[in-house]
């Protein structure tokens, strides 16, 4: 087994894809080492990758708010990504990539051991869920997943880019809360 710092440090010195070579900083995840909940997004952008933290950007600040809401603060969850090395151009990560980077997501998780894990968009639930997850059809749904509860929601970018999605998004993010409380994490 592992710590989170050893595992941050594979990373640190990984070249299992391209990702590392265009790279400023690692954005490894940050939060709670023991956290019930974990939140995982898609990779840096731009701000993320200048300053090694996920989720600091615009789609950052509104997921901040987003927790909030619920009455939950970033520092009691952990946040982090499927990729932890900013693609260029923020495109999407790669399929390989993604598969390359999975090894310390899966990490990540078996150290933190969270009872829920919220997947931020499609990229995250395709990795973790399923291939061909759709977040217009699938989110807002609950699976068993081994140890943890897993559902997916808009990303924060995608709220930020489509008001009108924010319903729904606020009806997943009761859901969080709910399972929660169900799980006596509050
Ligand atoms: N979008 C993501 O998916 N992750 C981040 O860390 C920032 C923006």
């Amino acid at each position: 087994m592992y710590t989170l710092n050893e595992v941050k440090n594979f990373c640190l010195y990984c070249k299992k894809c391209r990702l590392h070579k265009t790279r400023t900083k690692l954005v490894f995840g940050e939060g709670n080492g023991n956290a019930d909940i974990m939140f995982v997004g898609e990779g840096p952008g731009f701000y993320e990758d200048k300053s090694g933290r996920p989720f600091v950007g615009a789609a950052g600040k509104l997921l901040t708010k987003m927790l909030n809401a619920i009455n939950i603060n970033r520092e009691e969850i952990y946040i982090t990504n499927i990729v932890k090395c900013r693609p260029p151009n923020n495109r999407n990560p790669l399929e390989d990539e993604s598969k390359a980077c999975l090894e310390y997501l899966r990490w990540q998780v078996k150290i933190i051991k969270p009872k829920i894990i919220v997947c931020l968009g499609a990229v995250s639930a395709r990795n973790i869920i399923d291939k061909d997850f759709t977040i217009s059809k699938n989110r807002g749904k609950w699976i068993k997943k081994g140890d943890f509860f897993v559902i997916a929601t808009y990303h924060p970018a995608a709220l930020l880019r489509d008001e009108s999605r924010k319903r729904a998004a606020w009806d997943d993010l009761k859901s969080i809360r709910s399972k929660a409380k169900e799980l006596n994490i509050f």
